[in-house]
């Protein structure tokens, strides 16, 4: 028998995978790390499977290794007797509080077997939200910007954990930078916004991110199409207009809702 990982994707229920989906409707019981998840995982499961149990959210490091022993001694006896699911927001192996769980039962439970069903990543779902292309060739890295700070260096990065965007943005425009920012993106939970407008998003909400582009970046061969007249018979000056402005005219007027995230624990377990 097993312990499932289960990535939800970003929070809406359709983007849990048909494999994700299957694993909860099999599984004994399903634990949540947090109300989000949680939120998420019932509209898969029946509520009466979802575990009870209190996942620790602390940076004390022998707090931390100590309820994590707990939970997983409380988890490996049913995934030997039956299939259990662990659900985290997103992908299990990225920024998750499933990496504990799996580096502690690893360690103390030999004999459980895992696997791990991945799932829409904040790290790609951002592209579709923030309709942004990667493009082939080019890098992208992920970082952590909480309380303010402003990574730089790399030409694109996304930026987790955006929790004081105006202060992150001052540093990243002085750095050269143009930032969009993604709240609650493909969230069924509290208001999604996109927006370039820092002060927008002032107010704290764990789940923000962004997306930060030098400024000085090399176009694509194909950029200047829509641009250029001459290129197209159909083409006006109005190809050029981004088909949806919300994530460029910097000011899609939202009220945004409380921040909660850490307080609920859909995050990794260092905070
Ligand atoms: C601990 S990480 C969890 C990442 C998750 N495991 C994943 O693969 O997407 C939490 C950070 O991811 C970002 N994030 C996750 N889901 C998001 C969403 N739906 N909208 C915006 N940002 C999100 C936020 O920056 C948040 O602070």
């Amino acid at each position: 028998m097993t312990l499932y990982g289960v990535g939800l994707g970003p929070g809406e229920a359709d983007l849990v995978t048909v494999r994700g989906k299957e694993v909860l409707r099999n599984a004994d019981t399903v634990y949540s790390p947090g109300r989000l998840s949680r939120t998420v995982a019932i509209e898969h499961v029946d509520e009466s499977k979802i575990g009870n149990l209190d996942f620790p959210m602390t940076k004390d490091e022998e707090k931390l290794r100590s309820a994590w022993k707990e939970a997983a001694a409380a988890i490996a006896p049913n995934a030997l007797d039956g299939d259990v699911a662990f659900v985290t927001l997103g992908d299990p192996n990225v920024y998750s509080t499933f990496g504990h769980l799996r580096r502690t039962v690893t360690a103390f439970h030999p004999d459980v077997d895992l696997e791990i069903v991945p799932g829409v990543s904040a790290v790609t779902a951002f592209a579709t939200a923030l309709d942004v292309e990667i493009e082939a060739g080019a890098g992208l890295s992920l970082r952590e910007a909480a309380n303010g700070v402003s990574p730089a260096g790399p030409d694109r990065m996304i930026l987790f954990k955006v929790t004081d965007a105006p202060a992150t943005h001052e540093g990243l425009v002085e750095a050269g930078y143009d930032v969009t920012y993604g709240r609650r993106l493909f969230m069924e939970q509290g208001e999604t916004v996109v927006t370039d407008d820092p002060d927008a998003i002032d107010e704290r909400d764990y789940y923000t991110l962004a997306y930060a582009e030098r400024n000085d970046l090399a176009e694509q061969a194909t950029a200047v199409f829509g641009r250029e007249t001459g290129d197209s018979p159909e083409s006006t000056s109005e190809d050029s207009a981004p088909s949806d402005t919300s994530a460029a005219d910097g000011g899609t007027a939202v009220e945004l809702e409380r921040a909660e995230g850490c307080e609920h624990g859909d995050c990794g377990g260092h905070r």
